[in-house]
C-alpha cells in the first residue's frame, strides 16, 4: 500500500502540543526532526523493519526507535522472553535472579567490565557513571566531548556559554532550571585534539573527576587519539569513561573499547542492550565500581524483571548469532550506495560514521540551504515508504532489498535536489513544513 498521507497523525500531535509539553518525550520524535506534515508522528505497530503509522501507512524503518531496536522490532527470542516473564510476574519485592544472569554475562564480554550496575535509560545511565567517578576521585569537574543526555551534569556545560554544546550533537539547548551552581564543572573537548583534552585537565588541575566520551560516533579516531585520551585521564587522576549507548553491541560485542583496544575504566550501555526495552548498565574495573556499594544510586526501576529478560535474550542472540556481521553488512551495502548515488548525480552528500549507525547530511555551508535541500530529499523518503532521521541504524532484520528500497527513495530525492538547484525551482518543491527548525534553538 503506497503512502496516502498523514491526516490522524497530524491531528492527533496537534492535541499533544496541546497536553505534552513540547509534543514528545524525546527531542528525535519531533516534527521538525522528520517532515511536519507530511512524516507520521505516531506509529501504530511495527514487525522486523516494517511499520505501520497511525493513518495505516506501511514504512521501511532506518531508525528502528532512534537506536535500540537492534535485533528488529517484536523479534521473536527476545518477545518470548518478555511474555514468559510478564507471566511469572515483574517488579518483585525482593531482587530478581536474573541480574547476576545478565551482569555475568555482560563481565564476560565486555572488556572492562568486572562489575555492573543496572538502570533504566542512556542519559540516567551516564549520570550514574559520573556519580560514581565523582565519589571515587573526590573531586567535580567532567571533561566531555559529544552528546550525553538531558541530566544536570551535562546541561551545566551551557551555564558559562550557551553555545558550548552545540558542536556536540544537539545544538540549542537552554539551561532553564539547571543549578546556577553548577557553572565551571562541565567543560567539552574537542573529538581527535588531544591539545583541547589536556588544556582542559591542565587548566583544572586537581580537579577533574573523569573524561567522558564516545569513542567514535560520525568520525573515526585518529591513529592514537583513544589511547592518548586514556593515558592524559589517568596522568591527572581522572577515570575516563566511554559512552557505549549507541557504541554498545553495535561496533563489536564488547563495544567500541574492544574495537579499538583501549579499555575505560568505566563504560555505559543502553539502547542496542535490550532491543528497545528500558534498560542501562554501568560496566566498569571492580577497584571502581565496588566503590558504588557506599554510594546512593537506588531505585524501584532498576532491577524491573521485564527489562533484564530482554537485555538478557537480546545480548544472548548478539553473542550466538552472526546479528553484528550482518549488520556491517547491511550498513557498508546503504552507506556504499549512498555514497555511489551522491557521486553520479553530482550532489555534495555525505555518510558518515561506522557503518551500523551513520549519519547523513548535505555538504552545504549556508544553513537555510541546507535546510530545504534536506526537506527535498527526505519528503521523497518519506513519500517511498522510508522511515528515517538524517542517518541510518541498521538491524539484523534488515535485508539487502530493504537497502535497495531504501536506496531507489534516497536516488529520488538527490535527483530532486540536484534539479532542484540546477533549475532554481528547489524551495518550490518542498511539500509541507522544514526540516530542520532545530537548528535555531531546541529549547
Ligand atoms: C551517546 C549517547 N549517550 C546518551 C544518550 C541518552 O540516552 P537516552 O536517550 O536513553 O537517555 C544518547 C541518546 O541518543 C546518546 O546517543
Amino acid at each position: 500500500m503506497s503512502y496516502h498521507g498523514v491526516p490522524k497523525s497530524n491531528a492527533l500531535y496537534e492535541r499533544a502540543l496541546e497536553l505534552i509539553p513540547g509534543g514528545t518525550q524525546l527531542f528525535s520524535r519531533r516534527a521538525d526532526r522528520f517532515i511536519p506534515g507530511l512524516s507520521p508522528m505516531y506509529v501504530d505497530h511495527a514487525e522486523g523493519v516494517d511499520v505501520v503509522d497511525l493513518d495505516g501507512n506501511h514504512y521501511l524503518d532506518f531508525g528502528m526507535g532512534c537506536g535500540p531496536v537492534i535485533l528488529g522490532h517484536c523479534y521473536p527470542a527476545v518477545n518470548e522472553a518478555v511474555i514468559a516473564q510478564a507471566r511469572k510476574g515483574n517488579c518483585f519485592t525482593a531482587n530478581d535472579p536474573l541480574e547476576v544472569a545478565l551482569a555475568e554475562l555482560l563481565v564476560e564480554l565486555v572488556p572492562c567490565a568486572e562489575m555492573v550496575r543496572f538502570f533504566k535509560t542512556g542519559g540516567e545511565t551516564n549520570a550514574a557513571a559520573i556519580r560514581i567517578a565523582r565519589g571515587v576521585t573526590g573531586r567535580q569537574v567532567v571533561a566531555f566531548c559529544g552528546y550525553h543526555g538531558w541530566h544536570d551534569w551535562y546541561l551545566a556545560a551551557n551555564l558559562a556559554d550557551p553555545n558550548t554544546l552545540n558542536s556536540h550533537l544537539l545544538p540549542g539547548l537552554d539551561t532553564r532550571g539547571v543549578p546556577a551552581a553548577l557553572k565551571g564543572t562541565a567543560i567539552p573537548f574537542e573529538y581527535n585534539n588531544l591539545d583541547s583534552l589536556r588544556a582542559v585537565l591542565e587548566a583544572r588541575r586537581g580537579e577533574v573527576a573523569c573524561v567522558i566520551m564516545e569513542a567514535c560516533r560520525s568520525k573515526q579516531p585518529e591513529p592514537g587519539f583513544l589511547e592518548g585520551v586514556r593515558d592524559l585521564a589517568h596522568d591527572h587522576g581522572a577515570l575516563l569513561i566511554f559512552d557505549e549507548i549507541v557504541t554498545g553491541f553495535r561496533m563489536a560485542l564488547g563495544g567500541a573499547q574492544q574495537y579499538f583496544g583501549v579499555e575505560p575504566d568505566l563504560a555505559t550501555f543502553a539502547k542496542a542492550l535490550s532491543n528497545g526495552y528500558p534498560l542501562g548498565a554501568v560496566c566498569g574495573r571492580r577497584e571502581v565500581m565496588s566503590e558504588a556499594a557506599s554510594m546512593f544510586i537506588s531505585s524501584t526501576y532498576f532491577s524491573d524483571s521485564i527489562g533484564l529478560a530482554a537485555g538478557l535474550a537480546t545480548v544472548t542472540e548478539l553473542r550466538d548469532k552472526p546479528v553484528l556481521a550482518h549488520v556491517w553488512a547491511m550498513g557498508q551495502l546503504l552507506q556504499e550506495g549512498l555514497t555511489s548515488l551522491a557521486a553520479q548525480h553530482g550532489v555534495a552528500f555525505h555518510c558518515e560514521g561506522y557503518p551500523p549507525v551513520m549519519h547523513l547530511g548535505f555538504d552545504e555551508p549556508d544553513e537555510q540551504l541546507r535546510i530545504v535541500m534536506t526537506t527535498v530529499y527526505l519528503q521523497e523518503l518519506v513519500k517511498g515508504g522510508i522511515m528515517s532521521l538524517m542517518g541510518a541504524y541498521l538491524s539484523y532484520s534488515h535485508q539487502p532489498e530493504h537497502i535497495a528500497a531504501y536506496l531507489a527513495a534516497a536516488e529520488r530525492g538527490l535527483v530532486a535536489v540536484r534539479e532542484g538547484l540546477d533549475r532554481g525551482d528547489l524551495a518550490d518543491r518542498v511539500e509541507a513544513g522544514l526540516w530542520g527548525s532545530h537548528f535555531r534553538r531546541l529549547v
